[in-house]
């Protein structure tokens, strides 16, 4: 007996899907970085799809993948110098497409012992790298850098209150996480998420602007007199201006004061595949968690976030939960679904499991060093050209401005790069102004790619200045 067929494809359509998302890989260089929005266009090619009638699968894959490509900005593209989105290596798409296929269940040990044993060498490499040799740290597989902090934050709330996982916060306590006021925002989701509200989150100024200094966030410490201290946040690779915190400095204060200590390494967390990234986050290895994004600098498809933790006990007391209908735990094995905020759960590790294998570590590292080369030559380039770096740091993100440039002329300017369809770059601010951003966000770019965004900042320029 066969099943229904209209419930399902013909498994043989996913090699022509397989070519076609091929195609658009390879002609992804050539393709407008920003293309002018076109939500009129969109709307009607969205109205055609009514669902009335089953339509062909290839027809509409290639209908989705023109839509998706043509009408978005293209972060997959080499001369896109944006946020922390890479276009997805190949094997790591292939990756993907193998969890997809099997759909394995990663909740409970027996049921996907592969994948469970994969993530786990993953999760052991990723925390030697950070834990320098310790080869049995933990952790878990995330949707994202979101979900990983929130984990950190519900670690070191079971940490703190003993009592936290049954009865929740002791009456009376306000529990405050300390964070530069650079890192990433989504600390405020997180802690509304968590039940403590915006004012847990103290936003402390970084005295440069850009890295906060161990010294500043103690006297922000001490500074709370009623506040209940419960993790510093240090942030390694800062999302404006790629700014990396004082860990050593934190690491001592988390020491002195008995505080949880977590690092927000969601993008620069990468570079540690590289012997270069691994010395610019001294102290990262005073962290009791940390989070690391394959999906940014990693180069997979989204999402896949990584949480470490030094020790296993740490996530058994965050996430530990026991159920009749879950399967039997299998002698001396994790299940999953304990350690981790998710409980069926994608093979997020498949992806980079097939790029890890196939590029080695070693090709990783190249991939990395490259970029971070391609920073310094475009930052030297631009000093060069007579811009003003704004920011500090070996990562690969410039900061920079026109001499004396107003807001007005910076926004102006980045308007007419972006206008061009040939590049992509944003703006933040910095110390007060509006500066440009360009991160080497792409590991298909490479020297041209960089003289190019050069030639266009200032031809840009030119009238801006006049
Ligand atoms: C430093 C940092 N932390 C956390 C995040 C959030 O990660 P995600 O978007 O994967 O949830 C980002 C996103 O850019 C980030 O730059």
């Amino acid at each position: 007996m066969t099943g229904d067929a209209d419930a399902d494809g013909d498994p043989g359509m996913l090699a022509d899907v397989a070519a076609l998302a091929a195609r658009h890989i390879r002609a992804r260089r050539s393709a407008c970085v920003a293309p002018a929005r076109a939500d009129e266009i969109l709307s009607e090619r969205l109205a055609a799809y009514d669902f009335a009638e089953p339509l062909d699968g290839v027809t509409v894959a290639a209908d989705l993948l023109d839509l998706l490509g043509g009408h978005a900005v293209r972060s997959d593209h080499p001369a896109y110098f944006g946020l922390f989105n890479p276009p997805p290596l190949v094997a790591a798409v292939a990756g993907d497409i193998v969890t997809a296929a099997v759909n394995p269940q990663l909740a409970a040990w027996g049921h996907a012992p592969a994948a469970a044993e994969i993530e786990r060498k993953l999760v052991e490499l990723f925390g030697s790298l950070v834990w320098r040799g310790d080869d049995d740290a933990a952790g878990t597989f995330t949707s994202g850098g979101s979900e990983a902090n929130h984990s950190a934050v519900l670690l070191a709330l079971a940490r703190r209150y003993p009592d936290w996982a049954q009865h929740g916060l002791p009456c009376g306590v306000r529990p405050v996480l300390y964070v530069s006021a650079q890192s990433h925002l989504a600390w405020m989701k997180i802690a509304r998420a968590v039940g403590l509200g915006d004012r847990a989150v103290r936003l402390v100024e970084p005295e440069d602007g850009l890295a906060l200094t161990g010294e500043a966030l103690r006297r922000a410490v001490l500074r709370d007199g009623e506040a209940d201290p419960l993790m510093l946040v240090g942030t390694a690779g800062t999302t404006a201006h790629g700014a990396i915190d004082d860990l050593a400095g934190f690491g001592q204060v988390a020491r002195e004061l008995g505080i949880h200590m977590h690092v927000d390494a969601a993008w620069a967390g990468g570079a540690l595949l590289s012997p270069r990234g691994r010395d610019l986050m001294p102290g990262l290895d005073l962290a009791d968690t940390v989070t690391i994004d394959p999906h940014k600098w990693l180069a997979v498809p989204m999402g896949a976030g990584l949480f470490l933790s030094r020790t296993w006990h740490s996530l058994d007391e965050a996430f530990g939960v026991t159920t009749g209908y879950m399967p039997a735990t299998v002698a001396n094995r994790r299940d999953p679904y304990v350690h981790s905020m998710q409980w069926s759960r994608r093979f997020t590790g498949g992806k980079l499991f097939m790029a890890l294998a196939t590029m080695g570590l070693p090709g990783y590292a190249r991939m990395i060093e490259r970029q971070i080369a391609l920073g310094d030559r475009l930052r030297s380039r631009l000093r060069e050209d007579g811009w003003t770096i704004a920011n500090d740091t070996a990562l690969p993100l410039v900061c920079f401005s026109a001499l004396g440039a107003e807001d007005v002329a910076t926004k102006k300017i980045e308007d007419a790069v972006v206008g061009t369809g040939r590049a992509w770059l944003s703006s933040v601010r910095c110390r007060g102004r509006l500066v440009l951003r360009a991160c080497i966000t792409s590991f298909e770019a490479n020297e041209g790619d960089v003289d190019l965004l050069l030639g266009l900042l200032n031809d840009a320029r030119e009238p801006v200045a006049r």
